[in-house]
């Protein structure tokens, strides 16, 4: 009878890994259900596929957070409410969204150093460009490396308040426990009264959900299904791309919006770096991605629960997104 677990022959020992991911790799297909880290989507193809993702019509998530920027800008520099200020973002990327905030800060006289923090020194090096292009005045001091690190870092030099941004709804993709001890730990690095901008994505209709996550063009799946050519080309593996299909679904009671790679039919897949073949059961599924939706409700909880309190929820017309201004306790 087809067994659900992988079978094995002669696995190599933890660290005669070459990567962490193929060690990640092998955690998650050795599991019931078998699991993919969704943090491996972002090779160089998969960041191509996520700048398509983020301009379709049906994901909604980009523009709603532009929007509430735009809409709100005034009102969020008077809600964090410091003359000077530390502005540090987590995760900048190419800050799309941040220049609208960071444009107004500068028109509105805001004295405030940005300091984008993330673990790519490429990413940051071409933010610093593009940013210094468009104002020479604003003074950026990129940090690469580890959140926490650089948060500490920060608090050690300067006793100035500081903001964080959080932005897009990066917090979802942690179950929410997970979120819970992320939030817990930027609280920990930051003294009371610094300030956290978080963006959530909120529950709505699930079609609309569906719809950003299951898109008619295919967007996604080719994006979920480009892991499985990841695992083939750095792992050295056999995956017949045709062979599995993405699947979604979310649920409204607890607002976990899923992403399935499925096996079509019963196969095996061997993985060269790993030494080893898996089993896939027709309809298999592997769970490779969680996009946590939240209620406003449930975004104050996860405050109130990390040391912080809700100052003031920004969100769009529709209501689709928040960004919420949170203050450390
Ligand atoms: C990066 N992250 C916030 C996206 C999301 O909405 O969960 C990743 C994504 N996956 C499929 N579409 C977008």
């Amino acid at each position: 009878m087809p067994s659900t677990q992988s079978s094995s022959s002669a696995a190599p020992t933890a660290d005669a890994f070459p990567s962490d991911f193929a060690q990640d790799v092998l955690e998650g297909l050795t599991q019931s259900p078998k699991k993919l880290p969704s943090k491996y989507f972002y090779d160089e193809r998969g960041d191509k596929l996520f700048q398509d993702i983020m301009h379709m019509p049906s994901y909604y998530l980009m523009n709603c957070e532009h929007d509430i920027f735009e809409a709100h800008k005034a009102a969020i520099l008077e809600a964090i409410g410091y003359d000077a200020f530390q502005l540090l973002e987590l995760g900048a990327g190419d800050g799309y969204k941040t220049k609208v905030l960071l444009e107004h800060f500068l028109e509105a006289k805001a004295a405030f150093q940005y300091q984008p923090i993330d673990i790519s020194p490429n990413v940051l090096e071409e933010l610093e460009q593009s940013l210094h292009k468009l104002w020479p005045q604003l003074d950026v001091q990129p940090l690469a490396g580890d959140y926490f690190e650089m948060l500490h870092r920060v608090s050690e030099e300067t006793a100035v308040p500081k903001v964080v941004l959080c932005l897009g709804a990066n917090i979802g993709n942690y179950p929410v426990e997970r979120a819970q001890r992320f939030l817990n730990a930027i609280s920990a690095e930051l003294n009371s009264g610094d300030k956290l901008l978080i963006g959530f994505d909120l529950k709505k209709d699930p079609q609309v959900i569906l719809d950003a996550y299951d898109d008619p063009e295919g967007i996604t799946a080719v994006f979920n299904l480009n892991l499985l050519r990841r695992i083939n080309r750095e792992l050295d593996a056999n995956f017949d791309l045709q062979a599995f299909r993405h699947w979604e679904t979310y649920n409204p009671v607890t607002g976990a919006t899923k992403s399935y790679i499925v096996s079509k039919a019963e196969q095996h897949v061997f993985i060269k770096a790993l030494n080893r073949s898996f089993h896939f059961a027709a309809w298999e599924a592997m769970d490779v991605e969680l996009s946590q939706k939240y209620s406003l409700e449930e975004v104050e909880g996860l405050a109130e629960a990390t040391g912080f309190e809700v100052e003031q929820h920004f969100t769009d017309q529709k209501a689709y997104f928040v960004d919420s201004l949170w203050r450390v306790k």
